[in-house]
Formats: C-alpha cells, structure tokens, sequence
C-alpha cells in the first residue's frame, strides 16, 4: 500500500513537472526570428518555437508525413547540415545508424530555436498542393469507399503508378495530413481515385467517408519511392491486401493502357468473398492482357460458400504461384503482417532485396 502511495507521489510529481515545463517553453521561450536554408533555396525566416514540418509546410515544401506529423510513420526525413539539436529519443526508431552519423532527422520533431539549414530530396521540391472537388463516391466493401477528386481549375497531376497524395484533414486544430494511394492510371491527370478503409474514430478516414460530391478537398503529392522496371522481360508481381489494392490497381491499369503483352500478376489477400473487391474487374482486364496472372485469396472462406478460388493467406499463393528464377520487381502493398510473411517467402525464393518495394498500411 505504502508503496502504491509513494508511486502515485511520484507519478504525480512527474506530470507536475512536465506540464510546468511545457508552459515554461510555450509561454515564456521566445527563440526570436530564425533562418531555413533548404537546399540551394532562398533562406526564409520564421519565428522560433514551432516544428520544422509546420514551417516547411507553411513555405510550400510539402516533405512526406504519411502519420501526419506524429511521428510514428518515420517518412519527415530531411538531412539537418546546421541547427536542429540534439536526436529526440522518438526519432532513433526510424534512422539507421549511417543516417544518424550524416545528420538525418525526422522534420516532425525538429523545433526550431535556432537558425537551420537542411538538405531534402529534389523531388520533396516539386510535390505540389492541389485543390479538388468529390466527383463521386460510393461504398465498394461493408468499410471501404471508392473516391474520385476531380482536380480545380485546369490542374493536372503527373504521377507514377504506385505513388500516394496527402489528404488534408481539416476541422483538427492543427495542420493534419494521412497518406492514400492513387488507385487511377496516370493518364488521368485530371482527377485521382482513392481506396478507403474507414477505421473508427480515426480522423482521415473518418473525413474521406463523410466527404459529398461537390466537397472541396486539400491534398499535396505525388509521393513515394515505387519506380517501375520498364524493361518487358521483367515480370511484374504485385501483392496486396485490404486498400492495399489501391495502388495495384494504378499499376495493373497502367500496364494494361501502356504494355498489355506485359507478363504480370496480382496476388490479392481479402477476408471473405464481399471483401473480393475488383475481381470481375480484373477477369475482364485479362481479356486484354494475355499475360496477366489473378490470384485472389480468402483467409476466411468459411462464409463464401460460392468460392472457388484460392484460400489461406496471401504469402502462401505467392509461395505456390511465383516462379522461382527470372528477373521479378515486386510492389507489396498492405497490413504489415502480410508484407512480413510475404517478404520471407520471397528471400526463399531469391528475390534481390532491391527488387521488392513496399508500403505498409
Ligand atoms: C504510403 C501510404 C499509403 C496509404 N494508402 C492508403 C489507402 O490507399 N487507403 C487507406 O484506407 N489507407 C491508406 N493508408 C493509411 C492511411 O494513411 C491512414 O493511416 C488510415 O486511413 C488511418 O488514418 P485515420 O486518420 O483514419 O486514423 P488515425 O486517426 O490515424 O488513427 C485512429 C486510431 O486507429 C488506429 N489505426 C490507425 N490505422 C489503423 C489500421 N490500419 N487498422 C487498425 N487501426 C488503425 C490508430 O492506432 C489510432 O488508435 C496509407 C498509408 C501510407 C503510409
Ligand atoms: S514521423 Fe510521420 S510525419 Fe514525421
């Protein structure tokens, strides 16, 4: 008891102290005017005391924030040349020690108390903000929505298959971003279709459910790093689940306009048969593409008495389908643990690291 007590004490003066101490910097740290170098870009100046991906934000340097800022999703990277003090504790998670060693930080948990200069990618200088309205919407699964943004005025996007928007989530309080992959083709640079799985209470999802045709809506992109072998003899593989689907579609559709005789697959995990989204779809996408291999998958087949594809987790198709040699780029896109299991079964089977990309979600 006596030590549950003293415990308590303790706990209590410790959340004493570290709220004294955030009013203390909030209210009585005044770091003054401080200067941004970016790259080779004319410095600008702000005043101190706010994160470095707010002020990026605020001068139209749009750097990847998938987790919105939060630190949790480790894409702010920026490599700090001068300023920017000591690596929080929250940052060492997501920086490989040659990272650390060369200045990498996360911009999200950067403050700015002094005058800072940082090297970004070139590409993080061209991401651009657009604004868009919902053409249309409609639920495709019980949780996930199928959006089309038309953008505004006579903008256009030039993006990668395979690549993701941020979607500004407004009504927050603070500059809020989350990550959803570009599901159209690139060749269709007026609008871009998303793939949305609603997860309760969450704030981005939650949005782009509510959202009407005719809404505005604020993103910036394109981002991400997939960058496809254009070279015919490489078979293109990809594997998805959930609204992993998103960017598969984007690039199978992609192909499909561009290389059809293309040899590709998709291996494509869902739950039961209702949440098979696009399979009709891509049947008929075989029609056109001679080369193109489908392999959906339930890992709960129970309830689909009317299956008659494949069952069990994804990773295990792509362990009896995949070939075993020739040159193969895989894009994995979906829950972590399936591109976990999947990444094992591609070591079995020779997959050079630098052929696979992925993003988990
Ligand atoms: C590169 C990239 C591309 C992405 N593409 C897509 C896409 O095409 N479609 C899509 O729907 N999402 C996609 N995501 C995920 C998306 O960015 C959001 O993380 C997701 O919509 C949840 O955000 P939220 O604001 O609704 O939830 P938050 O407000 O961030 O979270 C609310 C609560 O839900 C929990 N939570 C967050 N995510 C999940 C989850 N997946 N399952 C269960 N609980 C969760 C959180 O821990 C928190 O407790 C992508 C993410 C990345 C990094
Ligand atoms: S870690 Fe996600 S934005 Fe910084």
């Amino acid at each position: 008891m006596i030590h549950f007590e003293a415990m308590l004490t303790l706990s209590a003066i410790g959340g004493t102290l570290a709220l004294v101490l955030l009013i203390a910097d909030r209210f009585l740290c005044n770091y003054g005017p401080c200067t941004i170098r970016v790259n080779e870009e004319e410095p600008f100046t702000i005043q101190g005391g706010g994160k470095l991906l707010d002020a990026l934000y605020d001068q139209k340097i749009f750097i990847p924030s998938a987790c919105g800022g939060q630190g949790t999703c480790g894409y702010c990277k920026v490599r700090v040349l001068e300023g920017g003090g000591p690596v929080l504790p929250t940052e060492l998670p997501f920086l490989a020690s040659d990272e650390q060693a060369d200045g990498t930080r996360l911009a999200c948990q950067i403050k700015i108390k002094q005058d800072i200069a940082i090297r970004v990618k070139e590409e993080f200088l061209h991401v651009q903000e657009f604004q868009a309205t919902v053409a249309r919407a409609q639920l495709i699964t019980l949780d996930t929505r199928e959006i089309v943004l038309a953008l505004g005025g006579d903008a256009e996007i030039e993006f990668r298959p395979g690549q993701y928007i941020q979607i500004f989530v407004p009504g927050t309080g603070e500059t809020t971003f989350r990550a959803y992959s570009i599901a159209s083709p690139p060749s269709r640079k007026r609008e871009v279709e998303l793939l949305v799985r609603l997860i309760p209470s969450g704030l981005g999802s939650t949005y782009l459910h509510s959202i009407q045709p005719g809404d505005p809506v604020t993103f910036t992109g394109p981002y991400g790093e997939f960058i496809m072998d254009e070279s015919t003899e490489t078979e293109l593989v990809c594997v998805g689940g959930g609204c992993g689907m998103a960017p598969m579609r984007s690039i199978l559709r992609h192909l499909g306009e561009t290389t059809p005789g293309r040899t590709c697959s998709l291996y494509f995990g869902a739950r039961t048969a209702a949440d098979a989204m696009y399979l009709d779809e891509f049947r008929r996408l075989q029609t056109e593409m001679p080369n193109l291999n489908v392999v959906y998958a339930l890992s709960e087949p129970e309830d689909s008495s009317d299956w008659d594809g494949a069952t069990g987790f994804i990773h295990e198709s792509v362990r009896n389908h995949l070939s075993d040699s020739g040159k193969r780029q895989l894009f994995l896109c979906g829950p972590p643990p399936m591109i976990e299991a999947t990444m094992t079964v591609l070591d079995e089977k020779g997959v050079p690291t630098e052929d696979s990309f992925y993003d988990k979600f």
